[in-house]
């Protein structure tokens, strides 16, 4: 019995092995990949399933992902999952549609950039994909703001050799959403974690941050923004899930109020600080520091 125990295990740690590691598919503002180093000290040595409700472009799940294959992943963005959901099952496609805009931007970059941007056609998903992920490699420090109709409207950026199509890394990315036990959700946060999460998950949230200032106030991912109501609502949620017994780990930008929602877990609080750049003004871009919150010891 034992050791059938220990050939599972093995197979187990085994079939984890493989799955490779990779990076976010996107540049996004407010990503995490700067902070990975700081974040991972803090991932808790056990738990059950994974979520992360705001994922955008997913740093924390990428680097996790060799070692975890229970993640629920959402959200409100319904282009950026879609790009999820198209990596995972027709990557294929999406890697040779990548490779048409590849060429046709390298021969005229302004122009093509603009006339993907404003086009009216109607796209199928797998193409309404490939045109996310070109704009998102050549648009203005890889920003997502769209207008009160929906329309991306961010000018093109200062790339000389943009790399749109990354295609080791799609295939990566690929392999890993397709773990038998990840999932991928369009969704409000609250809908997703008032559904699903229950004792011992562990839930990593990293909300559009609070503005450390009234000129840096970058929320807009979507239409909708997120205001400090927004941010009263998730700490209220915060203890809600805490009292579930779910393990969370929230990052924020360090101000006041950020500070004052989670003064109940000031001993599991840590500063850390990561250079931010979605100010568009370069002499207003500034070492920006985080708070990282948890409700957990470790
Ligand atoms: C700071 S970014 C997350 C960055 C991510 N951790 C990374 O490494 O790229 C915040 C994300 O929250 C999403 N978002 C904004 N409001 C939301 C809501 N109410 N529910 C779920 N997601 C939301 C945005 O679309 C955006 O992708």
């Amino acid at each position: 019995m034992h050791s059938q125990i220990m050939r599972s295990e093995r197979r187990k740690n085994y079939e984890l092995c493989k799955i490779p590691s990779c990076h976010p598919f996107v540049k996004w503002a407010g990503g995490k990949s700067q902070l990975l180093p700081q974040i991972m000290r803090h991932i808790p040595q056990k738990f059950t399933r994974y979520f992360e409700p705001f994922l955008g472009g997913g740093a924390v799940f990428f680097h996790i992902a060799p070692y975890n294959r229970n993640a629920i992943l959402s959200d409100i963005n319904a282009d950026l999952i879609n790009v999820y959901k198209i990596i995972r099952n027709n990557v294929e496609e999406l890697i040779a549609a990548l490779n048409y805009h590849q060429t046709e931007y390298n021969k005229s970059p302004k122009k093509y950039y603009y006339e993907l941007r404003d086009s009216k056609k109607v796209f199928n998903n797998i193409e309404k994909a490939a045109r996310f992920i070109t704009l998102n490699k050549t648009c203005y420090n890889g920003l997502y703001r769209v207008n009160k109709n929906g329309l991306f409207n961010v000018p093109i950026g200062r790339y000389k050799n943009p790399l749109i199509c990354d295609t080791n890394n799609l295939r990566k990315a690929s392999m890993v959403l397709r773990q038998p036990g990840s999932s991928l959700r369009i969704g409000d946060y609250k809908k997703i974690l008032g559904e699903k999460v229950d004792k011992d998950d562990f839930v990593y949230l990293d909300p559009p941050f609070h503005p450390v200032s009234n000129t840096a106030n970058f929320t807009n991912y979507t239409n909708n923004g997120f205001t400090l109501e927004d941010q009263k609502d998730l700490a209220v949620i915060f203890k809600e899930l805490t009292r579930r017994g779910c393990k969370l780990l929230l990052s924020n930008s360090n101000t006041e109020e950020i500070r004052r929602l989670y003064s109940d877990y000031s001993h599991f609080t840590e500063i850390t600080s990561a250079n931010r750049s979605i100010n568009a003004i370069g002499s207003r871009r500034m070492g920006y520091e985080e708070l990282l919150i948890r409700n957990y010891s470790q």
